[in-house]
């Protein structure tokens, strides 16, 4: 079982563009292993490849309460959306913070599996949410940002503050 270590924002390599996966390899699987397993321990209902330092574009999720309904996506992408979400996010590289960001109620992706399955996933709410937010960490984009200039320097703030305070 390997924990990856989760950047945290402001780190920089959260900025970077995951590259699409080509080879469907024991390499891949492994991530994806190893990305769940993080997930799972940090709790979190959701995590980038991106936010472990590895810029492929894999994620995964879990919305369910009893944490039994992984879902894996490769190279996914989002082919229909709709709807307006209200529902808060947050995420494990930027603990403690919850906001509101726009979002899209209903999501079709498109995406494969670990083995290289390509399937479809129609999703909504929660996992709807989760996805978008997951989609944005392969393209550099951390969930904070789409907040006001203002919002993200008190958040950049509250985030050191509690460094200082777990160092
Ligand atoms: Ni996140």
């Amino acid at each position: 079982m390997t924990i990856l270590n989760i950047l945290r924002y402001p780190d920089a390599r959260l900025h970077k563009t995951a590259a699409p996966v080509t080879v469907f390899d024991d390499q891949l699987k492994k991530l994806a292993r190893d990305l769940a397993e993080t997930m799972y321990a940090a709790p979190g209902v959701g995590l980038a490849a991106t936010q472990v330092d590895v810029h492929k574009q894999v994620i995964v999720l879990d919305v369910s309460e009893r944490r039994d309904a992984l879902v894996t996506l490769v190279n996914p992408e989002i082919v229909e959306s709709s709807g307006a979400s209200d529902i808060e996010e947050g995420c494990l590289s930027v603990p403690g913070i919850y906001e509101m960001v726009p979002r899209a109620e209903r999501v079709r992706v498109r995406a494969h599996d670990a083995n290289g399955n390509a399937f479809t996933l129609e999703a909504q709410g929660l996992l709807a949410v989760c996805i978008q937010h997951e989609m944005d960490h392969l393209q550099g984009k951390v969930f904070v940002e789409y907040l006001s200039q203002l919002k993200q320097t008190r958040i950049r703030a509250r985030l050191a503050k509690q460094l200082r305070k777990s160092a």
